[in-house]
């Protein structure tokens, strides 16, 4: 961990353009807060200490919109007056800090570690201010550098207060910026809200340091890394992004992904080797698949593990505390919640799994249903070792069968089942003979009299 790194994420902005009732940087990507991207990322980096600055409408959701597992402290802008006011508001933690200052944004989630190291990197080497650039397709509404003819930075200028000239300019701000910390609160303490938005600037720190003889570098990178999310289309953009890069990744794994662009993953999803993944699936968070294991078209998971060689979907749903054991098999239109499939045990065929265990090597006939749910509370099932359920059977919770036990098709089971017997619980069949010749001749006699008569 370095000692002497502090990084401060700017979230107060209004986030007007979502169209939202929650605050722009609790949308998620990748099945987490763009907001907790930018901080974990920051924790990557080895941090002392990592601040948000939230805006004053999430002053009474404080610490709540950071994720649990992501140390970092939030401060409140209580008035949303420009970017260096934003960085003022943590004056107290730059104060006390003693070496590097990070600066990024909470809606701009696509950042690398790569990229930000860089900027650590110029200040350990003995620059006082580093700006992350980017070369800009479109540069309109973004900040511009101004370089000297020796391509040294000396200032920062809005595009509102640009000059055409200026404005020509394709090398752009991307808002992250790296301090030394004993240099910035004299600079954040000059700054004024002389320009075009009547705001405080933290882009004017460049020219306050330029004409102080501070030293200022810039670092580059793509512009893709620095997308700023402002609308839905945006965070649709920063999505498809994240998404291509975790293909990559999981596919980098050892994993073969059929169709890569038809698959999702969260930020978490841990694939193992030689994993098959045919079109169309869904990783919600927390989802570990081991190696080998195939997953057919059109599953969705969230908060699952599978064990090594398992066989998953079609059509499979695995809901939150599913765990699937080594060479178990999971069918077509089965959902399975909170509940353990054991190494080898089948539930191939149209079946609902919740609040269960199902042993080792037990066989889950097509239309089984564990009745967990009585409208107040959720029971539990526990189905043995090499235990058979015959299909279209209601297990009806609290129950247990027995290891080896037997439940016959068309039951409806309501009490335990011994180890080995057979559970059956249905009408007695009943043979009438020539019943159907008898129906027939009535309902047809019965239907020529009603033409007759019309
Ligand atoms: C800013 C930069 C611009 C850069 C662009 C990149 C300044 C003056 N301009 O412009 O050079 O090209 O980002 O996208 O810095 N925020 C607060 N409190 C505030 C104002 C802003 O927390 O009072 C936060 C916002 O939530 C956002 C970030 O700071 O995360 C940037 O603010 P925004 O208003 O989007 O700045 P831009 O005008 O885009
Ligand atoms: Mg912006």
């Amino acid at each position: 961990m370095r000692a002497d790194l502090l990084t401060i994420t700017l979230a107060a902005g209004m986030g007007t353009r979502m169209r939202s009732s929650i605050p722009k940087v609790l949308h998620p990507i990748g099945g987490r807060s763009m907001l907790a991207h930018v901080l974990s990322l920051a924790n990557e980096l080895g941090n002392k200490q990592n601040i948000v600055v939230l805006g004053p409408e999430l002053e009474e959701q404080g610490d709540n919109v950071i994720p649990d597992h992501i140390p970092a402290q939030t401060v409140i802008q209580k008035e949303r007056l420009g970017t260096a006011h934003a960085v003022l508001s943590a004056i107290d933690p730059i104060s006390q800090h003693d070496g590097n200052i990070l600066i990024l944004y909470g809606d701009t989630p696509l950042l690398t570690l790569e990229t930000l190291q860089k900027l650590t990197v110029r200040l350990d080497e003995g620059a006082d201010i580093v700006v992350l650039g980017f070369n800009a397709k479109d540069p309109a509404g973004y900040g511009r550098l101004l370089q000297s003819p020796d391509g040294a930075l000396v200032a920062i200028r809005e595009h509102k207060d640009a000059s055409e000239s200026e404005r020509t300019i394709t090398l752009c701000n991307s808002g992250v910026f790296g301090f030394k910390s004993d240099k910035l609160p004299d600079l954040l303490a000059r700054i004024n809200n002389d320009n075009a938005n009547g705001e405080y600037y933290l882009t004017d720190t460049v020219e306050l340091a330029k004409s102080d003889g501070l030293e200022l570098a810039i670092v580059t990178c793509d512009e893709l890394e620095v997308l700023g999310v402002n609308s839905r289309e945006q965070l649709s953009m920063a999505e498809k992004i994240y998404q291509r890069k975790r293909r990559r990744e999981i596919m980098d794994g050892g994993a073969t992904l059929l169709d890569p662009d038809s698959v999702y993953f969260s930020y978490d999803t841990k694939i193992g080797q030689d994993v098959l993944i045919e079109p169309n699936v869904f990783f919600g968070p927390g989802v570990t698949v081991s190696d080998q294991v195939h997953i057919k078209s059109f599953c969705h998971f969230e908060q699952t593990q599978i064990g090594r060689g398992a066989a998953i979907g079609p059509y499979a749903r695995l809901r939150p505390d599913a765990v699937i054991g080594v060479n178990a098999k999971v069918g077509n239109f089965v959902e399975i919640k909170k509940s353990t499939i054991e190494e080898g045990a089948k539930v191939s065929h149209l079946t609902y799994i919740g609040d269960a265990r199902i042993g080792k090597n037990a066989n889950i006939g097509a239309g089984t249903i564990t009745c967990n749910y009585d409208g107040f509370n959720k029971h539990f099932t526990d189905i043995g070792e090499n235990a058979f359920i015959g299909s279209n059977s209601a297990l009806v919770a609290p129950i247990k069968i027995g290891d080896g036990a037997f439940v016959g098709s068309g039951s409806v089971v309501t009490r335990n089942v011994a180890e080995n017997s057979l559970a059956v619980s249905r009408a007695k069949q009943r043979q009438i003979d020539d019943w159907a010749i008898k129906f027939r001749r009535m309902n047809a006699s019965v239907k020529s009299r009603k033409q007759e008569n019309s």
